[in-house]
């Protein structure tokens, strides 16, 4: 699992020793139990579709889709030793993670991007547990597209008594009857509709039939949503899941809205699953988050023997992070209205908050989103918002658009304070918030975290045609 080759880095040798090696046999496959660890971006070819159907020509970290399962303690610091053997330059960015802005791997904003052949020293440590991962932010709609992400977990210093610990990377690819990777990337219809949204779902880097589980066993099921665009909506027929986090961050838990578990881009649910059916059994998990295009996932196969009676019963609400708690009375409040993408005539009204643009001008210049009436391309530019350091902030956020943006904000997690006026029952933190279409979501956080800090749509076609800003914290 892991390519004990010669390194080009500098600053000091970040192989592993045998300790970690002997270490990792205990663990399951392709997860890095070990606080020193070293991710190499090259091309690479696996066999995400299996079966007879040829390997597909990916971008790999260490050669694996997705990458290698980082698993660290609460509150370790942890270096990761990035070589880029890409042929374009690179980043790595720690999804959610609360870390130093120049850990934070935006090219240009926080750090040099990582040329061809060379290699970046991330070093940080991991304030809260939770579920993460960790992606390039360089190029992100072609660099993920093809297959750079990985999970990153970080665990509770004492973890819930569960039978299994389970993560699915979800992706979504758009493949060619070859199964070679449809080269479209960054096409005008996709960044003006909904995203590339493919037509071949993976968990964990293979097209799934089935999950094996056992009656009475109960499971921690770690769900990243690492695709460019599409969102999933995932019922699990017969079984009664419970949220215990979301975006790594504990929520009460509770059964999801209408048994569906909704992930837009970026977005990671912690689930308990009880396996509640019979030895034998077989139920499906159904994809319906997209109307008329439902399909199954996988389905949860129960062996011919029981792992016990019935579930285990003991609690499953996890330990408080350390967000500090925004004081909503006394925040500073910004107003932060999205707009632009295809849609019916009527947004076209008010072409001012296009930027003037009419959407031929839009299509012609490859600007199509809008925050508070700037499309912007790249990573540097005027921050949109400068916050002082250690301020609450209510951010109230309008959706003027026709389509679903998962928003996402560097640095911090916030608090999902209302939705089109009506306080949430959970008051969830997260980093990345699913906005519907002509929705307005308030959320607040502390602005603790001193940096320019990226702030964007997670759609990746919708981001690289305008949709980010950059908040500025001093
Ligand atoms: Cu998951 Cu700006 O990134
Ligand atoms: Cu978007």
């Amino acid at each position: 699992m892991f390519e004990n080759r010669a390194t080009k880095l500098t600053r000091r040798s970040l192989l592993r020793g045998a300790a970690g090696l002997t270490m990792a046999g205990l663990l399951p496959h392709n997860v890095f139990a070990a606080t020193d660890l070293k991710l190499i971006a090259r091309a690479a070819k696996l066999p995400l579709v299996g079966g007879h159907t040829p390997e597909t020509a990916v971008w790999a970290y260490n050669s694996a889709v997705p990458g290698p399962e980082l698993r660290v303690r609460q509150g370790d610091r942890v270096r990761i030793a990035v070589e880029n053997q890409l042929a374009e330059e690179t980043t790595v960015h720690f999804h959610g993670i609360r870390l130093p802005n120049a850990m934070d791997g935006v090219p240009h904003l926080t750090q040099h991007p990582i040329a061809p052949g060379g290699a970046f020293l991330y070093d940080f440590v991991v304030p809260d547990a939770g579920t993460y991962w960790y992606h390039p932010h360089q190029r992100s709609f072609e660099q993920m597209g093809r297959g750079l992400s990985g999970a990153f977990i970080v665990e509770e210093r004492t973890p819930l008594v569960v039978d299994r610990d389970i993560v699915w990377v979800l992706s979504d690819w758009r493949l060619l009857p070859d199964a070679q990777i449809s080269g479209d990337f960054r096409s005008l219809r996709d960044m003006s509709h909904n995203g590339r949204i493919g037509n071949t779902v993976t968990i964990n880097g293979k097209v799934p039939e089935t999950f094996a589980v056992r009656s009475g066993e109960r499971i921690r099921l770690r769900l990243i949503n690492a695709a460019n665009a599409r969102i999933f909506g995932l019922n699990f027929s017969g079984h009664q899941p419970m949220v215990i986090a979301y975006d790594g961050q504990p929520v009460a838990p509770h059964a999801p809205a209408d048994g569906s578990v909704v992930l837009g881009p970026a977005m990671r649910i912690d689930l308990i699953v009880d396996m509640t059916g019979k030895p034998g059994q077989t139920f499906q998990i159904v994809d319906s988050f997209y109307r008329n295009l439902a399909y199954r996932l996988v389905d949860l196969a129960y062996a011919s023997e029981p792992l016990r009676d019935r579930p285990l019963d003991g609690a499953i609400v996890l330990p408080a992070n350390t967000m500090p708690e925004p004081d909503i009375a006394n925040a500073e409040r910004h107003e932060v209205t999205f707009n632009g993408g295809m849609m019916g005539q009527m947004m076209m009204r008010d072409p001012g908050r296009m930027g003037g643009m009419n959407m031929m001008e839009m299509m012609r210049s490859g600007k199509i989103w809008f925050v508070n009436g700037k499309a912007v391309v790249g990573h540097v530019m005027e921050p949109m918002l400068a916050l002082k350091r250690g301020r609450s902030c209510v951010l109230a956020m309008n959706n003027e658009t026709a389509w679903h943006h998962p928003m996402h904000l560097h640095g911090h997690s916030f608090r999902v304070i209302s939705r089109n006026g009506a306080p949430t029952q959970h008051r969830e933190w997260q980093d990345t918030v699913l906005m519907a279409p002509r929705e307005r979501v308030e959320i607040a956080f502390v602005a603790d975290n001193p940096g320019d800090w990226m702030f964007h749509c997670h759609i990746l076609e919708h981001q690289e045609s305008g949709m980010m800003g950059v908040i500025r914290i001093a």
